[in-house]
């Protein structure tokens, strides 16, 4: 007679009653309704096509594809269309008006995972996240090693990823902070730092690109859970600057029994604390997405005690937010402060939802 293998075994649901080691898996199966959670601009750009981020992942997702393919189809829309300057290309530059790229991918049901960090010259650092997962016994590869992997690759290297507005809000920004070459190191981070406020407040950039980011995290209807977080960091960072984002347990952390979480934001206050690790270690013990999201906004805020990372309340003076799903099919979207957003794409179509902030106020208030 013919051994019935064990994956068999279980699609057939051949012999009831007999316990299994995986059984819960089974369970995944016909509970879960697949969703695809994102930052805000999963839901907002489209360059120049007719579907956004999430849309495009669930759509792949729910027609069979791998979910951590569909998820970076999604991000590949934004890291592509130049008006999301704060990812891909067109992201923000660095100091030197070079655009260096993060980005992270890990995969649920394989355990696998891949990251790139200050990669320059490829528009979609996520398809090379996911050739250093796919490829290599690394999970991280920075710098020009990026670049020459990604060459090696096959991946197309660009001289420059900037776009008429990247260069134009470098310039600026320089014309700003070094008016007669370099101030002391003290005074130039300063002044940087007045700078980029000042353009905020002009309404040159947004707050959420300074830091932006775009991270997407889906779940299919057998439960299996991916993400991807890829971004172009900091604006006008210190050439080499790593975030959160292609840090795994920063930026996006997977655990395809558990959930995922990942973020947009102060990469800083991120990596100081690990919080999508803690996030979904916080939901294997039993939290919910939402208050998983909420202690590490806690968390960070209890850490922040520098001065000049306060506002006159004495809270962070800066925007840190989590897109957040369980193994259930549980998410949450959480910010530090109120007014922020997330993406969502399940059965009843695309959305942009409000995210559940835990203080009240802006960042500069
Ligand atoms: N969260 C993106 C960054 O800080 O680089």
């Amino acid at each position: 007679m013919r051994k019935i293998k064990r994956r068999e075994f279980i699609r057939n649901g051949a012999v009831a009653g007999m316990a299994l080691p995986m059984a819960p898996m089974i369970l995944k199966q016909s509970v879960v309704k697949p969703l695809v959670i994102a930052s805000a601009n999963g839901n907002r750009f489209k360059n120049g096509g007719n579907v956004t981020a999430v849309q495009k992942a669930f759509t792949m997702m729910t027609g069979g594809s791998d979910v951590l393919d569909a998820v970076i189809a999604g991000v590949n829309i934004v890291e592509l269309d130049p008006l999301d300057d704060s990812v891909g290309y067109g992201g923000l530059p660095n100091a030197d008006g070079v655009v260096q790229l993060d980005s992270s991918c890990m995969h649920g049901p394989k355990k696998r995972a891949g990251a790139v960090g200050a990669l320059e010259g490829v528009r979609t650092p996520s398809l090379v996240a996911k050739a250093v997962m796919e490829n290599t016994d690394h999970h991280l590869i920075v710098g020009k090693g990026a670049q020459d992997f990604a060459r090696n690759m096959g991946f197309k290297i660009e001289d420059d990823l900037n776009t008429e507005n990247s260069r134009k809000q470098w310039l600026e920004w320089k014309r700003r902070t070094d008016p007669g070459h370099y101030l002391d190191p003290k005074k130039r981070a300063e002044a940087g730092k007045r700078a980029a406020l000042e353009m905020l407040a002009e309404g040159l950039i947004r707050e959420e690109n300074l830091h932006g980011t775009i991270n997407c995290d889906g779940i299919n209807s057998r439960g299996e859970i991916c993400g991807v977080t890829t971004t172009s960091g900091l604006a006008w960072k210190i050439p080499g600057r790593l975030g959160d984002s292609p840090i795994l347990g920063a930026g996006l952390y997977v655990d395809g029994a558990v959930g995922a979480a990942g973020s947009t934001g102060r990469g800083e206050a991120n990596l100081f604390n690990l919080c999508s690790f803690v996030i979904v270690e916080e939901m294997r013990r039993g939290a919910h997405p939402k208050d998983a999201g909420m202690e590490v906004l806690t968390r960070i805020k209890n850490n922040t005690i520098e001065k000049r990372l306060l506002n006159s309340r004495g809270l962070p003076n800066f925007g840190i937010s989590f897109y957040i799903l369980n193994a259930k099919g549980e998410y949450a979207g959480v910010t530090m402060y109120e007014g922020g957003s997330f993406a969502l794409c399940n059965e009843n179509g695309p959305q942009t939802l409000k995210s559940e902030p835990l203080l009240q106020g802006k960042p500069s208030d």
